[in-house]
């Protein structure tokens, strides 16, 4: 969209976790009346039934950038209405994808969603207050992700939600590496995979247990250490 005063607009709409109940009305609406709509294809996937006017540009991590320019290309030169999609919540592991949207236009609004960090917690029945948050899901800063993990795991204090990152740092190589640098192995953990998809799974059980499965997990998955007195 472009304002009076020719300044560049993308709308950035958080879709939650997966299953488009968990699409706000508000990011419902913002599609619907978009002239075009970028994301990833997975992503495009929950907001298609609602997509009903718009351009859909579909994404993929190797040509991201192209597909971004394209859609803004129409934002300036032909004054088109655009949406980027986004998974989960916006403000949870997804700044990489609100930095190439923010240098591209001058003014990026944000219509927050449901995280998979939400539902995580609405399953365990953790509160926020008790929790701390750690992604491993970014490019540069992993060794210090896993140092602050390993540093709240032996406090004790909180529990400590973790999304690993597909697909080399994932639930049984990061347990055997926490337990390596002393965690205590006994501590209960879950690991949730495609929260709210139909075929969603968990699994329960300690550190110990988790470093030695084999079979693997989904990218979508999500790690959730409970703080040793809650169990
Ligand atoms: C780039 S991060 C984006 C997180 C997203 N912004 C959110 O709020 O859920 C992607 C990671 O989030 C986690 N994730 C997202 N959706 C999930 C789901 N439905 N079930 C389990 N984990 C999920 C996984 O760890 C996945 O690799």
């Amino acid at each position: 969209m472009t304002t009076t005063d020719n300044r560049t607009r993308a709308t950035i709409v958080a879709v939650g976790p997966g299953d488009n109940g968990f699409l706000t009305l508000k990011g419902r609406q913002t599609i619907e009346e978009a002239d075009l709509v970028a994301g990833f294809e997975t992503v495009l996937n929950v907001i298609r039934p609602f997509a009903t006017k718009a351009e859909l540009c579909s994404m993929a991590y190797r040509d991201q950038e192209e597909v971004l320019d394209y859609a803004v290309n129409k934002v300036i030169n032909e004054g088109k209405s655009l949406v980027v999609c986004a998974w989960g919540d916006l403000n949870v592991s997804a700044k990489e994808l609100l930095d190439r949207v923010r240098k591209r236009v001058d003014q990026v609004d944000l219509v927050p969603g449901i995280s998979s960090v939400q539902i995580a917690m609405a399953r365990t029945g953790i509160s926020l207050e008790h929790t701390v948050f750690v992604t491993l899901h970014t490019r540069a800063g992993t060794e210090t992700a896993l140092d602050e993990l390993l540093h709240y795991l032996k406090e004790g204090q909180r529990n400590v939600i973790l999304l690993p990152r597909p697909y080399d740092l994932m639930p049984a190589g990061i347990t055997a590496g926490i337990l390596s640098k002393g965690v205590d192995g006994n501590q209960q953990m879950t690991v949730f995979q495609r929260l709210t998809h139909e075929d969603e799974q968990r699994w329960d059980g300690t550190i110990n247990e988790c470093a030695v499965i084999t079979s693997e997990f989904s990218d979508l998955s999500l790690m959730v250490f409970h703080k040793p007195d809650t169990h």
